[in-house]
């Protein structure tokens, strides 16, 4: 019996006022240690508030109204030439070397999410996707900083956000592997809070197991509690570092560090380098990503299912949609703005809703339901709703083929399969610009699979400059360029 915490009487009379002590039901029978587990899991729960978040996220329908102002938010483009907005990139590039030489700049990785759509049965980022090699995600993304670490001779940390679910499994992958050869001190695990799972209709919390809530990790968004509470933000003001270089775990082509994006969201003259983007052109108008806009002088995303179809679908004279800037989920991130989301209430991110099917026992019961249809409410916050917060916040375009390869799905759009192909058409564009020739189809897709390891080139130009490119890559051919 928990000795230390509030009676099991004053826990369950707190739970009955909010219409929730049914999770208590049968708490009797438990074995001790199961229900100090579960009396730590009430004690978690924000219970004042709780009522107040299903009546906004669970009861009601989500409703959206676009402002009325809503303009494409503006863009540094990726040509610093075009008569768009012609810029330094130059300069940027500096100021970002300048940061990293400097060791003012971490990497930061999201990687508490549940990966439901990929069915992979572990830590997403443990999952095998290099093109020809099927090297692990956090296994690209450790070379991409060691790389990176020793191009600008100075630790690059990185810290990684895992969530209650994949936490142990998640450091036990990356000691198995030595930390893939980085400084094991320089590379922070820290989880993220989770949420209750509610049930659709009623907002009940549904219990997984007997004496166990049924929860969710609480979006890529509780990043921003998680960093403040579990010290890693301390950790980052001790050791001097200044930003965050932001990338999600399900992305293998994610530069780890981009001294030219860096280097715009600290020093560019509109940016407060507290929350800046890269976005990437939109495919078509019902792509399935949120959009960089602009209401009231302020940057927002808006999501997909949120644009007006109207205005997704509007086109520019030269044919390009008008609200185009794709979100990657690609950010720059100030440390002290961190603190301020974490510790100002009026900075408070708010949670968005997904309904999802959770499987749940009935509580009086114990009876197993397996749900057929989506059954629960999963609340979860979105880190890009700190960019309307931020003071004034930039978007910087990238190429897709450069920066994103997403693997979400096992099979077809964003799965492991598309993913390669975008790694090898990225690969072959780098090697093409070095001299190499390279294998393509009638069609212009590449007829070959190629890999690049961080380790022996972290982007073309690097690649240019090696003097041991093979002159040609044949039909067929299965290219890995890699380290020793
Ligand atoms: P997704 O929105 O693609 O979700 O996460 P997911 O959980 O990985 O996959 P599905 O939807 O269940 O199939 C985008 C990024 O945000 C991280 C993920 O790990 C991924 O890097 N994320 C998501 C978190 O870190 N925590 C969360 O609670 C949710």
């Amino acid at each position: 019996m928990n000795t230390l915490g509030p009676s099991l009487d004053t826990v369950r009379q707190r739970l009955a006022s909010i219409g929730q002590d049914h999770v208590l039901a049968g708490a009797e029978a438990l074995a001790p240690t199961e229900l100090d587990a579960l009396l730590a899991q009430i004690e978690a729960l924000d219970t004042d508030r709780l009522p107040g978040w299903i009546d906004r996220y669970v009861r009601a329908e989500h409703t959206f109204e676009a402002p009325t102002d809503l303009e494409p938010a503006p863009c540094y483009p990726d040509d610093p030439a075009s008569p768009r907005r012609p810029w330094d990139k130059g300069a940027a590039r500096s100021a970002g070397e300048a940061l990293l030489r400097a060791g003012k700049v971490a990497c930061f990785t999201v990687a508490g999410g549940q990966g439901s759509r990929l069915g992979y049965d572990g830590p997403k980022g443990c999952y095998p996707v290099g093109a020809v090699s099927d090297k692990p995600l956090f296994q690209i993304f450790a070379e991409g900083v060691l790389a990176t670490s020793r191009r600008f001779g100075a630790p690059l940390p990185w810290y990684i956000m895992t969530s209650p679910l994949n936490h142990d499994a998640t450091i036990a992958f990356f000691r198995e592997r030595d930390f893939f050869g980085l400084p094991e001190s320089d590379v922070v695990f820290f989880p993220q809070g989770a949420m209750p799972s509610l049930e659709k209709d009623s907002g009940r919390m549904l219990m997984s197991a007997p004496g166990v809530i049924a929860t969710n990790p609480d979006g890529h968004g509780g990043a921003v509690r998680a960093l403040w509470e579990s010290g890693a933000a301390a950790d980052m003001q001790r050791r001097g570092v200044a930003h965050l270089s932001y990338f999600q775990v399900d992305n293998p082509l994610a530069n780890v560090a981009d001294p030219v994006f860096l280097g715009l969201h600290a020093g560019a003259k509109d940016s407060s380098a507290e929350f800046s983007s890269k976005m990437v052109a939109k495919t078509e108008p019902g792509e399935k990503v949120g959009v960089f806009c602009s209401a009231g002088g302020r940057v927002e995303v808006i999501e997909y299912s949120d644009l007006p179809a109207d205005l997704a679908a509007q086109r520019l004279d030269d044919g390009s949609l008008r609200f185009n800037a794709g979100n990657i989920a690609i950010h720059a991130i100030g440390v002290p703005f961190i603190e301020k989301l974490a510790t100002d209430a009026a900075f408070e991110l708010p949670f968005h809703r997904a309904v999802k099917k959770v499987p749940h026992i009935n509580p009086e019961t114990g009876e197993k339901i397996e749900p057929g249809e989506p059954n629960a409410v999963k609340l979860e916050r979105f880190i890009f709703d700190a960019i309307p917060l931020a003071g004034s916040s930039i978007v910087y375009e990238t190429q897709r083929v450069e920066e994103f390869a997403p693997v979400k799905n096992a099979q077809g759009t964003d799965s492991v399969g598309s993913s390669k192909l975008i790694q090898t058409e990225r690969a072959a564009r780098w090697l093409e610009q070095g001299g190499v020739s390279v294998a393509r189809t009638p069609e212009g897709a590449p007829d070959c699979v190629i890999e690049i390891g961080p380790l022996y080139a972290l982007d073309a130009e690097q690649l240019a400059s090696r003097t041991d490119l093979p002159k040609s890559v044949s039909p067929g051919e299965r290219l890995l360029l890699d380290a020793e």
